[in-house]
């Protein structure tokens, strides 16, 4: 018997079959095509061609387990949060998704807290409104697209978009919802009261289930498309920061993790919905019934890298870059980077950030270049896990994942900038990883999310925080923080 997890991410959609003891046994990734950037800070994807990928994806996984749909006792979900999914009264997609990236929405933001109040918005919500969040994508189709919006009969998530092609139904899980804008995170519905202020109709908004529940079986049509037995399970799934969580056994107090993909997220499991009234760090409800959690996000953390190598450093592998990195001394002589290519979310909330290198002379290798993206990227891990402490959840310990988690070298810097040992798991897989645990626990593998974490999870690394490279970074995390006050009044006019 196994379970199938599916990530529905940016880059790609990936399947990943689990037995039953929660090992792998193979995994497939289809890409997506390019997300079409028409203006700066646009970010727009085709939810079809995210159904595409998983079809893909689900068919490379079963092949590589020389195993067929008749094996696969449930199905788990994860993606990509935030994107604003559109279908009409067909269940046909109206209009390309804006993605979590997308940054267009900061005059629907506006409208949004100047109609309700920021702090009734917080109240609601337990978020202030921000240009991330699928609310203010929602508005600007309705100020810029209004005959897409008067075709408007449901509003879904990434990977609720993939799972309705997969079992014909509407539903959305706890917390990618949260991650709406339009959820009442504190008691896990929607929130009316928001709905009611600005308009919204909520029939858009289908049922919302906890992400271990089973809310809808494989019809005929897709199991010709994917090979998958009609009738098998699925569970609602999570947004991928939460099923993430639960991919690196982040559902307790005291151990926080560090997810270094395109976007850069540090996450906190919570016994009680705390908040910053600020809005620099995000609450939203856990995978994991009756928990919830908090996390702070970098938007450009593995994706700042990324854009340098395909700028600057085209062919060379991330390995090289590493290694290079690694020839530059720590601080890089007063040179920073500032990963703000997305605009950033913590703690500065601002649409407008740009990124760039602060502090270059004549003198500035390559190699500086490098490492100053991985030194600024982490400064900005370090700024949301300080903004968590703030609120009163405690860190001792972080588990890093995601593609920068790879480098020995990240992660001696991760630690040194924390304060904190920094760990890493034997699977690396986060998302798909914990989709399918929660497809496990859903569908009979475990008893709870807890459990299949305690029982599957295991650290294979650790790095410790050094003494006095801790306080060379701590010095230049102090630098690093007045740049972006320094710089704000500028960015909007650039
Ligand atoms: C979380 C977030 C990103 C996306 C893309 O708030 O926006 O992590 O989910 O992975």
């Amino acid at each position: 018997m196994y379970w199938l997890g599916i990530d529905v991410g940016t880059g790609g959609t990936r399947a990943l079959l689990l037995d039953e003891q929660g090992k792998i046994v193979s995994s497939c990734t289809a890409p997506h095509a390019e997300m079409r950037m028409e203006r700066p800070l646009w970010a727009e994807q085709d939810p079809d061609d995210w159904w595409r990928a998983t079809q893909l994806a689900i068919q490379g996984a079963l092949r590589e387990a020389h195993t067929d749909g008749a094996a696969i006792k449930g199905i788990g979900f994860s993606g990509q949060m935030h994107g604003l999914v559109m279908l009409d009264a067909a269940g046909k997609v109206i209009r390309p998704s804006l993605i979590w990236c997308d940054q267009r929405s900061q005059a629907q933001v506006d409208a949004i807290h100047a109609r309700v109040g920021r702090e009734r918005v917080v109240q609601f919500t337990a978020n202030p409104a921000i240009t991330g969040f699928t609310l203010p994508k929602l508005l600007w189709v309705r100020d810029n697209d209004p005959a897409s919006y008067a075709q408007l009969k449901t509003v879904l998530l990434p990977k609720d978009y993939v799972r309705y092609k997969l079992c014909g139904e509407l539903g959305q899980d706890v917390s990618d919802a949260s991650g709406t804008g339009l959820f009442d995170v504190a008691n896990r519905v929607w929130s009316r009261p928001m709905m009611e202020e600005l308009g919204l109709d909520p029939s858009w908004f289908p049922i919302v289930f906890e992400s271990a529940q089973v809310c809808g079986r494989v019809t005929h049509e897709a199991s010709s498309a994917t090979g998958l037995l009609s009738g098998t399970p699925m569970v609602a799934g999570a947004g991928d920061q939460a099923a993430s969580a639960v991919g690196n056994g982040i559902v307790d107090t005291g151990i926080a993790s560090c997810t270094l993909g395109t976007s850069g997220v540090l996450f906190a499991h919570m016994d009680q919905p705390a908040y910053d009234p600020a809005g620099r760090v995000h609450t939203f409800c856990h995978a994991v019934p009756g928990k919830w959690h908090v996390m702070g996000v970098t938007q450009g953390a593995g994706l700042s890298l990324q854009w340098f190598r395909n700028n600057l450093a085209a062919g060379v592998s991330y390995d090289e870059l590493m290694t290079e990195a690694a020839t530059a001394e720590i601080g890089c002589d007063g040179l920073f980077w500032l990963p703000y290519l997305m605009g950033e979310r913590t703690p500065h909330l601002d649409a407008s950030a740009r990124g760039g290198w602060i502090g270059l002379t004549a003198r500035h290798k390559r190699a500086d270049l490098i490492r100053s993206i991985i030194e600024g990227v982490s400064y900005s891990q370090k700024d949301c896990l300080d903004v968590i402490v703030e609120i009163g959840v405690e860190i001792h310990k972080v588990r890093a994942s995601g593609g920068g988690a790879q480098s020995p070298l990240w992660r001696q810097i991760l630690a040194d900038v924390f304060r904190r040992r920094v760990t890493t798991l034997a699977s690396q897989e986060g998302s798909a990883y914990g989709a399918g645990l929660l497809a496990m626990v859903g569908t009979g593998g475990f008893a709870s999310v807890q459990e299949a974490c305690a029982s599957c999870i295991e650290e294979t690394s650790e790095t410790d925080p050094r003494t006095r490279e801790s306080m060379a970074y701590s010095k230049g995390h102090q630098i690093y923080r007045t740049l972006y006050p320094t710089l704000k009044a500028t960015f909007p006019l650039l």
